[in-house]
């Protein structure tokens, strides 16, 4: 079996007096498409926060390859290959795209960088056309193209993605589906948040449920997908 190169076990988080998370366990392989779906305020967010150290824990533990994370911060996280794409992209928006990716790069300190650019032009050949365009001029699924090339020059051994389809139109929505595809054929581990649970699951190895600060049904994406409970409460039969 693949290694195990995220594992959470009873997580709790909560914001003052609020819990939004209430105590789950979940776990990423390596190789794996995992999508956690679940409506709007489940506390998906609220969970990739606390995992890429952007949120306290109030209670449980993270395991990353094999160690105990939790405390750490974000940056030190994606030092080590823990990277997160937020909702809302957080492009640099008054640098170019090459300058973007290059951020992307920070963590890094060998001569594949350039390489590594063009593989990321390879697949967005979007963002090669723009190279030297403002990311703050571009449209919202363009950003979202930057943004995931962006986390890609990290060269990620986990990637966490927050909605990546959030406010794109119909065919930017499909544009960056197919690209979480490519990306997940390429190797690259991830976990998918996403509200469009059709999609996310007919993409994903495995998937989680979320709802009011729980999981509540887990298992392989397929199945979940047909599940007349799954149907029901998220994808509106
Ligand atoms: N910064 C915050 N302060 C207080 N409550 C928050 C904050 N962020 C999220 N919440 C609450 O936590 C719950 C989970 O939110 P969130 O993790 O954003 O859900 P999701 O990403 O699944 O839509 C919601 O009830 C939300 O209102
Ligand atoms: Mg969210």
């Amino acid at each position: 079996m693949a290694a195990t190169l995220l594992k959470v076990r009873g997580l709790k988080v909560a914001y003052g007096g609020i819990q939004a998370v209430k105590g789950i366990d979940f776990e990423v392989h390596e190789g794996e498409l995992v999508s956690l779906i679940g409506a709007n305020g489940a506390g998906k967010t609220t969970t990739l926060k606390a995992v890429t150290g952007l949120q306290p824990v109030a209670m449980g533990d993270i395991e990353y390859l094999g160690k105990p994370i939790k405390g750490q911060g974000a940056w030190d996280l994606a030092r080590q290959g823990l990277v997160m794409i937020p909702e809302g992209r957080g492009t640099f928006t008054r640098m170019t795209i090459v300058e973007n990716l290059q951020m992307g790069a920070y963590n890094r300190d060998d001569d594949e960088i350039d390489a590594d650019i063009e593989k990321v032009f390879g697949i967005f050949p979007r963002l090669k056309e723009r190279a030297e365009q403002l990311a703050g001029t571009m449209s919202g699924g363009e950003q979202q193209m930057l943004a995931m090339g962006r986390a890609l020059m990290a060269r990620p051994k986990v990637l966490l993605l927050d909605e990546p389809s959030m406010g794109l139109s119909p065919i930017m929505v499909d544009k960056i589906f197919e690209v979480v595809e490519t990306i997940h054929k390429q190797g690259v581990t991830m976990l998918l948040v996403e509200q469009n649970a059709s999609r996310a699951l007919s993409l994903a190895d495995r998937g989680y449920v979320m709802d009011s600060g729980l999981v509540t049904m887990s298992g392989e994406a397929k199945a979940l997908l047909h599940d007349p409970r799954v149907r029901e409460a998220y994808l509106g039969e």
